[in-house]
């Protein structure tokens, strides 16, 4: 017996070295069931010191995080809020929001139910007059091969820039918004997505019609967000910059209520650089651009980053890249605000619609277009729309880089055929520091009676403005429109 029990004894110590030799050194994911998946780390809150951690398991299970430096060590003062986890759609989702986490410091986590965990990164911000960060937007795909390419984009974008600070999607994550795609999605970006802060906007295929998978996929701060139904809309700093994410699923586009949330946001920061996310672009040459939803943001938006100094918009939604010159009042002024449509990280890309050209969009107003589809005008010169360039086949990102007065934008497509990146634009603006005054100190949160009201409000006045604006300027295109149907087969 003594004998047969040191046999166990050396067996079972074989099998554990064996066992412990065997498993992937540092090993992410425990690759069963309960392992989270979905994983993202919002920004939620100024310079990242908040941040909102959301992912999903098959089973119900605990919500644990662990917070460490690089070095391994705890996070001295960081506070964990209550774990929430919930049913959705069939898979239960978890939110830890992180606070009060140390400035300018690579932050590395692990969650998951304690056992079957995941591990990532992400950096805060704090100290410098200074940010870096990647934008991408509609990467909308329904297929592996199509997440994949969106993917290589950021993936490129990180070549290009990877000291970002954060990455903004403007929307349009998946085009349905399924289970099935959030999963596809999941598996080309997941790893990456573990490795940065996120931004998220939320686009009409993540939002409308789809009510709550937004919400359900990103811990944000919502405590200032009109409605968080079909989207969510929040603020933050960065460096010396103030970010304003807004939602276009607000009554079509963006709520009366949404729009003096933003107008008091913006007043109520001094930080030297003011830049607002958003989905729908007011100016665009795409498909989407010859609706009334999108067209009255040429003076609702408009007017608001007008009156707050806004310096940049970045949206989506139309899959082509067009910068505008900087704007005041629907025109030209080099002290206005530039408005960015950004071009898809995806393959679903829209050619220009040259009927709306001086309709709805100026041409004027144009200093960079550039489509992403072979076979179409791109590099816009002032004349032909339908110069070709095979190299513009590709996804589409934008990196800006802030420091002190200076604010760099840069674009680029990496080549579905080459694979590399081809820079396809460039803008640098420069402004005093420091000129920016707060101007309001007010609360600036919306009662649900306040927004009930404000919402018949906005729909009351954009169906006001389709048939007084929108109606009469559109059926003098119309005649073009039909031409473009006839001859290219583009609506
Ligand atoms: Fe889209
Ligand atoms: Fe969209």
């Amino acid at each position: 017996m003594k004998n047969s029990g040191k046999i166990i004894c050396l067996v079972l110590s074989v099998l554990l070295l064996v066992s412990l030799f065997s498993a992937p050194a540092g090993a992410e994911t425990v690759t069963i069931g309960n392992a989270p998946a979905r994983v993202s780390a919002c920004i939620a809150g100024d310079n990242g010191q908040t941040v909102g951690f959301c992912w999903y398991t098959a089973d119900k299970t605990d919500s644990v995080v662990t917070l460490t430096d690089e070095g391994g060590a705890p996070l001295d003062g960081a506070k964990l809020s209550e774990p929430v986890c919930e049913e959705w759609e069939g898979m239960w989702m978890h939110k830890v929001t992180a606070s009060d986490l140390p400035a300018e410091t690579l932050i590395a986590y692990t969650l998951g139910d304690g056992v079957n965990t995941v591990t990532g990164t992400v950096r805060t911000g704090g100290k410098a007059d200074s940010v870096k960060f990647i934008e991408i937007a509609d990467v909308q795909a329904s297929s592996a091969e199509n997440f994949e390419k969106g993917a290589a984009t950021l993936r490129a974008a990180f070549e290009t820039m990877p000291d970002a600070a954060f990455v903004a999607n403007c929307g349009d994550f998946t085009n349905d918004s399924t289970n099935e795609e959030w999963d596809l999605y999941d598996g080309s970006f997941g790893e990456m997505n573990r490795t940065y802060l996120l931004a998220p906007v939320a686009g009409n295929h993540d939002g409308f019609g789809v009510a709550d998978w937004f919400n359900n996929m990103f811990n944000l701060d919502t405590t200032e967000s009109v409605q968080t139904k079909d989207g969510v809309n929040y603020s933050f700093d960065y460096g010396n910059a103030h970010f304003a994410v807004l939602n276009t699923n607000d009554c079509l586009n963006v709520s009366k209520p949404q729009l003096k949330w933003l107008k008091n946001d913006m007043n109520a920061t001094d930080k030297d650089w003011k830049i607002v996310f958003i989905h729908k672009s007011p100016y665009t040459l795409g498909k989407d651009g010859k609706w009334p939803d999108a067209l009255q943001l040429q003076q609702t938006l408009t007017k608001v980053c007008d009156e707050t100094n806004v310096d940049l918009v970045i949206g989506g939604h139309d899959h082509q890249y067009l910068r505008t010159k900087p704007l005041t009042g629907n025109k030209l002024d080099p002290n206005g605000t530039t408005y960015l449509l950004s071009g898809t990280a995806g393959s679903k890309r829209y050619e220009v619609r040259e009927f709306l050209a001086e309709h709805f969009m100026p041409k004027a107003f144009i200093d960079a277009l550039v489509v992403q589809k072979g076979g179409y005008g791109n590099f816009w010169n002032g004349s032909d729309w339908r110069s070709t360039d095979e190299r513009n086949v590709g996804g589409c990102y934008n990196t800006v880089e802030i420091d002190g007065g200076k604010l760099t934008l840069k674009s680029f497509i990496l080549g579905d055929e080459s694979q590399e990146s081809m820079q396809i634009d460039a803008l640098e603006l420069t402004k005093n520091t420091g000129e920016n005054k707060i101007t309001y100190t007010g609360g600036n949160t919306t009662s649900k009676a306040a927004y009930a009201v404000g919402s018949v409000a906005s729909y009351a006045s954009l169906a006001v403005y389709a048939f007084t604006n929108w109606l009469p300027r559109f059926l003098v295109l119309v005649p073009e429109l039909i031409y473009s149907v006839a001859v290219y087969d583009t609506f």
